[in-house]
């Protein structure tokens, strides 16, 4: 048996990966979607994570600190600045999230997004949002300093289709009253499509990863390599055993033969 024990080691060795591996990532979602708000706007954040069914706390963090909100959401109420920042999160099934950074400007406008990577053929909505919601109007949305599109009244513009020459960095302004205002600029980025095109909302194969199966093959090629070494044992040890019978039966008739 004693040549079995280096690959229990190697067994008990993957299984302790694994379970720490096999934890899916959480992952912190904005509620509204925005991820550059002005100050006193509203922002939830929701960890998806999985937890025992009677349990859900939640661990957040903020900058890299643990903070004290246990909740699966985290709301934050008239933002400020100081919010500003990178959150994560984590439940007792799930490993640390990716971050989210939250920007809080302190202005009149901002231009929001659901976010400022896209892929190509992808559709691109902007947003010229207004500090405690007022009427904007007479709204230009502009890239690299030039208008690409004009609404007498404050609406999203959006590029139905994303195209490389997307790329660029944008801006919006219009008129609060008669104060002629404009957000600051964002840079916004069309990358080539992925191979095979992902889909916009995030799906189960990004919370359960190819190396959950990866690992999977590894135990079973174990399980497989400990198995056909254990049948080879086994026939050698049955081999010298009837190797051992043969030489006691010649012995033995020998004995007879002798005498
Ligand atoms: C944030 O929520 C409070 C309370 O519901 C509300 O009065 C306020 O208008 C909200 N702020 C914005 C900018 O929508
Ligand atoms: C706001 O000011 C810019 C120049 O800073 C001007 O080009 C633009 O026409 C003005 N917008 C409105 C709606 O008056």
């Amino acid at each position: 048996m004693w040549q079995l024990q280096p690959l229990t080691v190697l067994l008990l060795l993957v299984s302790a990966a694994l379970q720490d591996a096999d934890l899916p990532k959480a992952v912190v979602f904005l509620d509204p979607p925005w991820d550059r708000v002005l100050s006193e706007d509203n922002v939830t954040l929701r960890c998806r994570g999985t937890h025992p069914s009677e349990d859900n706390s939640t661990q957040w963090w903020f900058n890299g600190s643990l903070i004290s909100n246990q909740e699966p959401s985290y709301f934050i109420a008239s933002a400020r600045a100081e919010d500003s920042g990178e959150y994560r999160c984590q439940t007792n099934l799930s490993s640390r999230s990716d971050p989210v950074h939250l920007k809080v400007h302190r202005g009149w406008l901002q231009l929001q997004s659901h976010r400022w990577v896209y892929r190509e053929g992808d559709r691109i909505q902007l947003r010229c949002h207004t500090w405690r919601n007022q009427q904007l109007h007479k709204v230009t949305y502009l890239k690299d300093g030039k208008g690409m599109m004009f609404f007498h009244q404050n609406t999203d513009f959006y590029i139905s289709k994303a195209a490389h020459n997307h790329s660029g960095s944008y801006f919006c302004r219009g008129l609060i009253g008669k104060n002629n205002v404009s957000s600051e600029s964002v840079n916004l980025l069309v990358q080539a499509p992925a191979v095979p095109t992902t889909p916009a909302v995030p799906t189960t194969s990004q919370f359960f990863p190819p190396w959950h199966q990866i690992a999977f093959c590894l135990l079973m090629g174990l399980l497989f390599a400990v198995d056909t070494g254990l049948y080879f044992s086994m026939q050698r040890e049955f081999r010298s055993l009837m190797g051992g019978l043969k030489n006691h039966q010649i012995k033995w008739s020998r004995d007879l033969q002798d005498k």
